[in-house]
């Protein structure tokens, strides 16, 4: 075996440019909220302070996608830059955009088709066009007559493109229902605008309070015009009324030279409001939330520094960051994550508030906040029978925290064929609720059962009869109840049954 050695000799070079189809690779972890995202980064990177996401519907069929905004617009020279797959410009220190790749890999990740229409003050409209098909052959973008161009912008959009402003446009979107069942249709659009709202509104809370920016999203029927707008309205994870006396606190630790500020909240207790119960489910949204140049990155998760537990759900850090730092951040260029590197769970264990509090102080503290006040709203209800298989794993979740409860065994609620006069069967010595399967199909309406199938109906169930599985026997009054909701339920499941039939 030969000695290692630094150096690797060369005896020349060979030009290799990427193969077109490197494109295909690109923004592959995108979803349509956060692509949506990337473009509206662009729009505020160009002082726009008026955006409008508008989907298109032809008939019953969803066709297309704009986003356009009143911003400082593309000049004609540097259209070609701004179309091209790394073409970055010189940033300012607080520009959003940093690898010139954004807007082309949001954009293939979702349409097959880009275009980008464009009008800077005191210039002639310009417009480029990416068809992703045809770049996989070769590096080819058209160049949109100038007259389209200014017609898709002079369009009669509410956000003013005039003097300046930028519509970007998708076709052929390839997350869109291939249907033309307008309810389909509908159902999609009302999802993901809710999506869209939740999505954007956390990504951008800072940016639409501090700096005053209108964001809304439309759906315009072609040939009939643009129905009412959903406004973004800003998510702000640090929103909580009230705070516990001494928080948040700021930890600072320093890594040769770069200062990392960890602002460490407690929420109060849980809460109803959205920005607690945010997009993906408060528990989830515990952890750090990491900012650059106001706009978020990363919304929750501990990256290392702990792991995630129920009981730190009230426990949320806000952390600026200046992109990518060596050793403690790296961002990924879809802007949804941060990747804390080695050094970071390190640098956050030395970080200290000037009380001396440190991240482990914080965490129980936060913890205590918790079992406080769940206790407090829990010690008023009355005690429950666990529930066990069958209830949704959400529903299970959240029954634990909101319920004080007996060490009994746990409650199943499951199907067995029963005879036709029994919807429900309460059998104390398997801790299970039955349900009657000969009405499931009708119940579930055509959709595929499981396990945790039909959360409403079981959680309805547990609430009702939970305490039949409670002491040792059943009173007379548990029968008798018994024997009402039997009779009702069975009642209830043949008219489901008969309108289920009718409609097959
Ligand atoms: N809505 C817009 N208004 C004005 N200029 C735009 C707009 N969208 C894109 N541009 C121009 O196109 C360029 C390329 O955008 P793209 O999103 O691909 O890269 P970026 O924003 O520079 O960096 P990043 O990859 O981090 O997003 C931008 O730098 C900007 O000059
Ligand atoms: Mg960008």
């Amino acid at each position: 075996m030969s000695v290692w050695t630094r150096d690797v000799p060369v005896e020349g070079t060979t030009e290799l440019p990427p193969d077109p189809r490197a494109l295909d690779a690109l923004g592959r972890n995108h979803s349509l909220e956060t692509a949506l995202a990337d473009l509206v980064d662009n729009s505020i990177d160009a002082d726009a302070d008026r955006i409008r996401i508008r989907f298109i519907r032809h008939r019953t069929r969803l066709v297309g996608l704009y986003v356009v905004d009143n911003g400082t617009g593309i000049r004609p020279d540097t259209i070609d830059a701004a179309m091209t797959v790394g073409g970055r410009r010189n940033y300012s220190g607080t520009d959003l955009g940093r690898f010139g790749v954004g807007l082309k890999a949001a954009s293939f990740s979702q349409a097959a088709s880009l275009t980008v229409m464009s009008r800077a003050a005191g210039h002639p409209p310009v417009g480029r066009r990416w068809l992703l098909n045809r770049s996989r052959r070769d590096y080819r973008c058209d160049i949109v007559t100038s007259d389209f161009a200014a017609a898709e912008l002079d369009r009669n959009w509410p956000v003013p493109t005039n003097p300046s402003g930028t519509v970007v446009r998708w076709d052929d979107v390839v997350g869109f229902p291939s249907t033309d069942d307008p309810a389909q249709v509908e159902e999609f659009l009302t999802r993901t605008i809710s999506h869209l709202q939740g999505h954007l509104g956390l990504t951008f809370h800072r940016i639409i309070t501090h700096r005053n920016i209108r964001i809304s999203i439309d759906v315009e029927d072609t040939g009939l015009g643009a129905g009412i707008a959903s406004t973004v309205n800003a998510l702000d994870p640090f929103a909580y009324p009230g705070t516990p006396p001494g928080w948040p606190k700021e930890l600072r630790a320093d890594l040769d030279g770069t200062p990392v500020v960890l602002r460490c909240h407690i929420w109060p207790g849980r809460s109803n409001l959205p920005q607690y119960r945010l997009p993906g489910g408060a528990e989830q949204r515990q952890g750090l939330y990491m900012y650059r140049h106001d706009r978020l990155l990363h919304a929750g998760g501990w990256e290392g520094v702990h792991a995630a537990d129920r009981r730190l759900q009230l426990a949320r850090v806000e952390i600026d960051i200046d992109g990518d730092t060596p050793g403690l951040f790296i961002m990924n260029p879809e802007k949804t994550r941060v990747t804390a590197g080695p050094l970071f769970a390190g640098t956050v264990a030395r970080a200290r508030a000037q009380d001396g509090t440190d991240i482990t102080t914080y965490l129980q503290a936060a913890e205590a906040v918790w079992t406080t006040t769940n206790q407090r709203t829990t010690a008023r209800r009355r005690p429950v029978v666990p529930p066990g298989r069958g209830l949704h794993p959400k529903v299970t979740r959240e029954i634990r925290d909101e319920l004080p409860q007996l060490t009994d065994e746990p409650v199943n609620i499951l199907w067995k064929a029963l005879p036709d006069n029994q919807f429900i069967e309460i059998d104390r010595e398997a801790n299970t609720l039955w349900l009657n399967r000969n009405y499931r199909a009708a119940l579930l309406g055509g959709r595929r059962g499981g396990l945790n199938d039909l959360p409403v109906l079981k959680t309805l169930l547990y609430l009702l009869a939970e305490n039949t599985f409670q002491g040792a026997h059943l009173g007379p009054r548990d029968k008798d109840n018994i024997e009402l909701w039997q009779s009702l339920l069975t009642t209830a499941a043949r008219a489901e049954r008969a309108a289920y039939e009718e409609r097959r």
